[in-house]
């Protein structure tokens, strides 16, 4: 099978406004469209061939729940004879087994049976309980992804990984499990606080030292449109994501090889959001600060120039996100670097203990390397401050 091709950056195109964008992701018989536009939950057509069933279930959460779910209910209604409804707590902390349990809890006083579909509607704590949630239930019932978040929107609703976190690693127990659709509605970004918004940016961010230069390059030129919320650029920046998202997994699902670049940020990311517990930082914030790390690491090893790594922490930075990492602390008194480590090596990359991390290289796309122990420590005690 020859290797798909990623579509040239064009932010000619409307992604707002009327227009609706679709992005196909190409999987064989899961393959599904990503529809991206303002309004787009108005627009009948995206709703059109859904699963059919009697019954669907919409989880959402409190704070977004009563933003949104009239909306979505009133879209599904002439779909679903009954449309129930669940809403969890929010926040990270929700993300565990006792949650999780709640959504099967209500499926089976519902009696819900294989059909029933399940509308995840939030941000990426509820698409991936949902997901998850789907994926066992009855060993797996049709869902679909309504993101309403930008860090949702632009990476976690798109690519099938559902999971919830383990209180020693994050998103530990999990399933791949595709979403029949995933629709995207700009206008749901109005409501998102400032800081939400940067850290979606730090998952859009990521796309460009990745995979598209040209497209770090419009996100440097465009970063105070976005943090301001303008629905063109923002219709932009959601359709080039998907698009690199979903060239990257249609190669890879089950992330055996490139998928894992996707991940740049996320090694160092993930052990400051489990070193500070869960939800202190944000998903997004910490991976923001983890590309910080992850560029210096792979200056270190000589892949980029220390130039490089000064302008994306630039870029980082103009985003609202933090670019020096916390020191972490625990009860038995090891550094932070050992911490760190500690954390690092439950990553789901790392293979027989060796950690592995998401390097990036002035040309081409981003690879998957190792690095000793002791250049490890030299960049999280440069890069952490108290
Ligand atoms: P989130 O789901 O916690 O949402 C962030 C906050 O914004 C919450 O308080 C939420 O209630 C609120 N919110 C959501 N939509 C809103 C809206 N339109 N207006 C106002 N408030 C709104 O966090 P997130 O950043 O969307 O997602 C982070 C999660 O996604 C993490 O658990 C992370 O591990 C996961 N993730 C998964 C993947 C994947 O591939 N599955 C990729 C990246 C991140
Ligand atoms: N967010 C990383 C991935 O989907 O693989």
């Amino acid at each position: 099978m020859t290797a798909p091709v990623l579509p040239p950056l064009d932010v000619s195109t409307a992604a707002d406004a009327g227009e609706l964008t679709r992005v196909p992701i190409a999987m064989g018989e899961r393959s599904y469209d990503i529809y991206i536009g303002a309004d787009t939950w108005r627009n009948e057509s995206v709703w059109h061939g859904l699963p059919q069933a009697q019954t669907a279930l919409i989880v959402t959460n409190t704070v977004v729940g009563p933003l949104y779910t009239a909306q979505l209910k009133a879209a599904i209604d002439g779909v679903y004879a009954r449309v129930v409804v669940l809403e969890l707590p929010d926040g990270e902390a929700t993300k565990d087994w006792v949650h999780l349990q709640r959504i099967f809890d209500v499926l089976l006083d519902e009696h819900a049976d294989r059909k029933t579909v399940l509308f995840a509607l939030g941000g990426g704590v509820i698409g991936d309980m949902t997901g998850f949630a789907a994926a066992c239930y009855m060993r797996g019932v049709p869902f679909v992804q309504v993101p309403t978040t930008l860090l949702s929107q632009v990476d976690s609703s798109v690519g099938g990984k559902t999971a919830v976190n383990h209180p020693r690693g994050k998103n530990m127990i999990g399933a791949f499990y595709q979403p029949e659709r995933v629709i995207c509605d700009l206008r749901a970004l109005q409501t998102l606080p400032a800081r939400e918004m940067s850290a979606g940016l730090a998952e859009v961010i990521k796309y460009g030292p990745i995979a598209d230069p040209a497209f770090l390059d419009w996100l440097e030129a465009n970063m105070a449109g976005l943090r301001s919320g303008d629905t063109h650029l923002l219709g932009q920046a959601v359709k080039r994501s998907c698009e690199i998202k979903a060239w990257v997994v249609s190669q890879d699902e089950r992330e055996s090889g490139v998928r894992a670049i996707l991940n740049f940020g996320h090694t160092f990311g993930h052990a400051i959001e489990a070193g500070l517990g869960f939800g202190t930082w944000l998903h997004g914030e910490a991976v923001g600060c983890g590309m910080v790390m992850a560029a210096h690491l792979s200056q270190r090893l000589g892949l980029i120039d220390m130039d490089a790594v000064v302008r994306l922490t630039r870029i980082i930075d103009s985003a609202g996100l933090p670019i020096k990492g916390p020191k972490l602390t625990d009860a038995s008194g090891q550094s932070s670097e050992d911490i760190y480590l500690e954390h690092m090596r439950v990553d789901k990359k790392a293979q027989g203990g060796h950690i592995r991390f998401v390097l990036i290289c002035d040309s081409g796309l981003a690879q998957v390397g190792a690095a000793d122990d002791d250049v490890v420590r030299a960049v999280i005690e440069a890069c952490c401050v108290a």
